[in-house]
């Protein structure tokens, strides 16, 4: 329809392209002001005229036309009312269709997105599960898109911590705890590395000591720091395996281990290291920013010298036309220096193809949670906590449900994901048990309830077939079109989730549509004797139940049939 729209405006206006039209268009706020509004106001001054006179001459000029009920002109703008039948028509056969949100606009691109990467021998903690949620979604929005997308999970599993860690373990350690506690004797062995070292500072020689065996490659250095490394992926598995989601590539840092040389040399023929005391840098004075650490005066490589190794990798390997970094909003800096310095190597791609996609702080106000040692927070241990009060809350309120614990799975895990993804990913997020696992309110667990009682609706009724015609005349209450209108924004809600990297884009559009969905499930009886009326409004049950699917998949949250 809002094509049909462009090519009525096209024809009669100057120096707006196709591409400008569509974007000026709006939906009115009110339906008293039409299906489609444009505004003249851009117009006056290439058309050298007063944006009302415009808005009538476009009028004038468009005439009648068989799908428009008429044009009226308000003020500077032009207000289109569709031909309520058609429009109706329109927007249920876009919704009807398999892929309806989605679109082939990213064919033949590739984005890499870099999410979770979590650290080796440390806690999966809350703010990787944050990292991980948010890449996921936007994995499944670009996915949507048509875009290939390659999912790396860039481990944090080099550098000097493993070689403290390694004389931790063999002072003090034993493989029968690291084998019974995992992560969290290894951080056990990690806190008292630093207790001991304050007393007996040669220690931090003896882990430099390791960490560099490590790097030329010592058989015994580097089958222990393997085996701390199959352990934390054990536990790390757990969690994704909790949330559904999934790497193409675990490609950590130690991968790049042996292509940091070929950064120094780049950077070396393009006379931009300088030394500072000992160490090799970039110099970022020139940006405000502060130098880019290349090499330390050891001579061995960092963070950022990895990053710049896999940013050339990934460039080569993946030909990718956007890499995107989903990390803590603490890591700009790092991510703005490392961007530079391969823009300054003559990579002019760097400026838009490479972004850091920052995110807010998890706050756990008010979410008691137990502990493990240490008292740090393990994201394991909120999904399960989750988990184990939907299970109860399921006990209570409908225990004849099928599938209880894979149900409580899906609200719960499906809950904590809504939270973090509702605000926009800057905001910080807090967990508070008794909001986010509401059924009421803007959650997850209202979304889903939604779905399960259109799923419960069509278990009803009896020969509706989803793909048999329907008398598009019988849509005619308020709160019906309200929710088509809704329903059709789908796919514009996927391209502006993708275009902010903002998964919140698609969870408010999946509040949206469930609350319109109620409000028409209030307003108007579905299950009535006629079965034109019937059909025609079992319909709108089936769209709102498939496009509440897809909107919570492209957040990575399954709905179950029954709640
Ligand atoms: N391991 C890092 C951390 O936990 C995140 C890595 C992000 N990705 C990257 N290419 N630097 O903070």
């Amino acid at each position: 329809m809002k094509n049909k729209i462009i090519d009525l405006i096209e024809p009669n206006v100057e120096g707006l392209s196709r591409e400008d039209i569509a974007s000026l268009i709006e939906i009115p706020p009110k339906p008293e002001l039409g299906d489609f509004a444009f505004p003249c106001f851009r117009l006056a001054k290439t058309m050298r005229k007063a944006p009302q006179v415009i808005a009538q001459d476009i009028c004038d000029a468009i005439g009648s036309v068989d799908f428009l009920e008429e044009i009226k002109v308000q003020g500077a703008y032009l207000n289109f009312y569709i031909n309520k039948d058609i429009f109706v028509k329109s927007m249920v056969e876009s919704a009807k269709a398999e892929n309806f949100g989605g679109s082939d606009i990213g064919d033949g691109q590739t984005i890499c997105i870099d999410y979770s990467s979590p650290n080796v021998a440390k806690n999966f903690h809350v703010g990787h599960l944050r990292t991980t949620i948010i890449g996921n979604s936007l994995y499944k929005i670009y996915s949507k898109l048509g875009y290939n997308v390659v999912r790396i999970n860039h481990l944090g599993d080099w550098g000097t911590q493993f070689g403290k860690l390694i004389v931790a373990y063999k002072a003090w350690g034993n493989e029968d705890a690291v084998k019974k506690d995992g992560v969290a004797e290894l951080m056990r062995l990690y806190v008292r590395f630093h207790d001991e070292a304050e007393k007996n500072p040669e220690l931090n020689d003896e882990a430099r000591a390791w960490f560099t065996k490590m790097e030329h490659g010592d058989e015994e250095a580097l089958k222990i720091w393997q085996w701390f490394k199959d352990i934390s992926l054990i536990e790390y598995k757990r969690t994704y395996e909790l949330l559904g989601v999934d790497f193409d590539y675990y490609l950590g840092e130690s991968f790049y281990r042996d292509k940091t040389e070929d950064v120094v040399t780049r950077l070396t023929n393009a006379n931009l290291l300088s030394e500072s005391e000992g160490a090799k840098i970039v110099n970022l004075e020139d940006y405000d920013m502060a130098p880019c650490l290349i090499l330390k005066n050891d001579g061995s490589s960092i963070y950022a010298t990895r990053d710049l190794a896999a940013i050339f990798y990934r460039k080569e390997t993946y030909k990718f036309s956007k890499c995107l970094y989903v990390t803590g909003q603490e890591q700009k800096l790092h991510f703005a220096q490392v961007f530079k310095v391969v823009e300054l190597l003559g990579n002019d791609w760097a400026r838009d193809q490479l972004v850091h996609i920052p995110y807010g702080l998890v706050s756990l106000e008010g979410a008691k949670l137990s502990t493990r040692s240490g008292n740090v927070i393990y994201a394991e241990d909120i999904l399960l906590e989750a988990i184990t009060k939907i299970r109860a809350i399921i006990e209570e309120k409908n225990p004849n449900i099928p599938d209880k614990d894979e149900t409580a799975k899906k609200i719960g895990v499906g809950a904590v994901i809504f939270n973090d993804l509702y605000n926009q990913r800057i905001k910080d997020v807090s967990f508070k048990w008794e909001k986010l696992l509401n059924f009421d309110g803007e959650t997850g667990p209202y979304v889903q309830y939604t779905y399960a009682r259109c799923a419960s609706i069509l278990r009803k009724v009896e020969d509706f077939a989803p793909d048999a015609a329907i008398d598009y005349s019988q849509i005619t209450d308020p709160e019906a079109i309200d929710l088509l209108k809704e329903i059709s924004r789908f796919p514009k809600v996927v391209i502006d989730a993708a275009e902010k990297y903002e998964p919140s884009v698609v969870a408010r559009f999946a509040v949206d549509v469930a609350q319109s969905f109620n409000k028409f499930y209030n307003a108007c009886r579905i299950n009535v004797e006629d079965k034109t009326t019937r059909n025609a409004r079992v319909m709108l049950v089936h769209l709102t139940k498939k496009t509440i699917k897809d909107a919570l998949a492209l957040l990575g949250i399954d709905c179950p049939e029954q709640m």
